[in-house]
């Protein structure tokens, strides 16, 4: 049988804006999550034009990842870590996005902490837009519905891989582009964490900008794919999508069908990213529209010349496709109404580990390329026990059953699965709700969301289990 390669990344996946805090050092300009509040499982987080006196903007401490990234990774490196993805945040390179010249303390703040993973031999696996984009580039230039950004953003990625080459080897474009789509309602939250911008508050055809700001971010992805393998030919250049299965709620072929479309939200740019071409069901939908995108010959070559050599996912939940007479009270997270097979996390995410197992063959069927899961994992309430200790065994459980599933996947059904990057192996700020009490980590931050708390670190029990998984390669699961 198949067992999981000797080389397996197991790992962890954290984001800047998320955890390094020191909002305003380094030369780091604002981004657009400097601007959003904290809220809640029931209060959403509000994203304000400036910094409002007596709010509390979770990004600007984070858990102070920036001046303690040492510790941490130091204690990545004790669970024998093999991998951490890490997101270089675009404003402390480019504080304005659209500098002449890069901010040289940001560079050197990556590559310190590059070097630092190496120290453990721990392989980095560099993010270049997990949700940082400069402020200045939304004020200035109207986000993602500007060409122009892409140009800025291959600039900031030419200078990313020029500092950091000889060190890394494997980039992702971006994170979790596929929210931003048409077809859908969307919500002020996933176009803001995307773009800085407000669905409520777009003018004009909102639809239509839905559909630019995700082709103009695609074939900025394509590009920096293309840029990338022209910079370092030995690189391996990823995307990372953010996929929640659709199932149909019955057998009726409407909801099908229905279900199968609804896929074509999270898959459209993997099609356009792998097969060399914007697909043409996507260009279909937006001509039923009236969108006409405006395709040019150069963004062709694009698609042509810049596919991906891997495919990274993060899978949370799956949901049921939206249904004639759905109860609209049981919605889940981006729109389907929840499954009553399953159970649901505290936040209302369905926990589905043969989810994991069905999207890694669906994808690898789909494809053929490796897949690495990029992020997997639960947001929950921690209590610290009298022994002062964190027993997580919910974390444990939640973990063991989903990794089951993936070793099925790999030694069973053949999917070349290379990695599982744990979601926020240490806790950090909720990207959804801006909380810290939703946490995910094998590490314990001694943060709390009344600003109190000392940051101090300790490892939960899920901390052993998971080192123990790693030194077993995933055998003692
Ligand atoms: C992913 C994002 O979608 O979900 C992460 O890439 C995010 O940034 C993670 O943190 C979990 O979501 P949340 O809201 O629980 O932090």
């Amino acid at each position: 049988m198949t067992k999981l390669a000797k080389d397996f990344l197991w790992g962890g996946s954290i984001a800047a804006h998320q955890l390094e805090g020191a909002w305003q050092e380094g030369g780091k300009g604002p981004a657009i999550m400097d601007f959003a509040t904290s809220g809640s499982v029931t209060t959403p987080r509000e994203y304000t034009q400036t910094i409002e006196a007596g709010r509390h903007y979770p990004s600007h401490e984070g858990i102070d990842f920036y001046h303690r990234y040492k510790e941490d990774i130091k204690l990545f490196g004790e669970m024998g870590f093999k991998s951490l993805r890490i997101s270089i945040d675009w404003s402390r390179i480019y504080p304005n996005g659209d500098d002449v010249k890069p901010n040289q303390a940001g560079i050197e703040f990556y590559q310190s902490v590059v070097d630092e993973l190496l120290k453990y031999n721990i392989e980095p696996i560099v993010t270049l837009y997990h949700f940082e984009l400069p402020m200045n580039l939304v004020t200035k230039y109207d986000s993602w519905k500007n060409r122009q950004v892409i140009d800025f953003y291959l600039k900031f990625v030419e200078t990313m891989v020029g500092a950091l080459k000889s060190k890394v080897k494997y980039w992702v474009t971006f994170n979790e582009m596929n929210h931003i789509d048409p077809q859908t309602e969307a919500s002020d939250m996933f176009t803001y964490i995307l773009a800085g911008l407000k669905y409520s508050e777009l003018e004009g055809n909102k639809k239509e900008t839905l559909a630019v700001i995700g082709y103009n971010m695609t074939l900025a992805g394509v590009k920096a794919t293309r840029l990338i393998h022209q910079l370092d030919p030995a690189s391996q250049v990823g995307c990372v999508f953010g996929i929640t299965p659709k199932y149909p709620v019955n057998c009726d072929p409407i909801n099908v069908m229905n279900a199968f479309k609804d896929m074509d939200r999270d898959f459209y740019q993997i099609d356009a990213m792998c097969n060399g071409e914007f697909p043409k069901y996507k260009l279909r939908e937006y001509a039923d529209m009236n969108i006409n995108i405006g395709i040019t010959e150069e963004d062709k070559r694009a698609f042509a010349e810049g596919k991906l050599d891997y495919i990274g996912m993060n899978y949370y939940m799956t949901e049921v496709t939206r249904y004639e007479d759905a109860e609209v009270n049981e919605e889940s997270l981006f729109g389907g109404v929840q499954n009553p097979y399953i159970e649901k996390s505290k936040w209302g995410w369905g926990i589905d580990p043969i989810g994991l197992r069905y999207l890694l063959n669906y994808t690898y069927r789909r494809y053929g390329l490796p897949i690495i899961i990029c992020e997997n994992g639960l947001g929950a309430y921690d209590e610290v026990g009298a022994d002062g200790a964190v027993h997580d065994d919910y974390r444990i459980d939640f973990l063991q059953k989903h990794l089951s599933e993936l070793k099925k996947a790999v030694e069973e059904d053949k999917v070349d699965c290379f990695g599982y990057l744990m979601w926020g192996p240490i806790d950090l700020v909720s990207a959804t709700t801006g909380e810290m009490r939703k946490r995910y980590g094998f590490i314990y931050v001694n943060k709390h969301d009344d600003g109190t708390g000392d940051l101090a670190r300790s490892p939960k029990e899920s901390f052993y289990w998971y080192k123990n998984l790693i030194e077993t390669n995933g055998e003692e699961l």
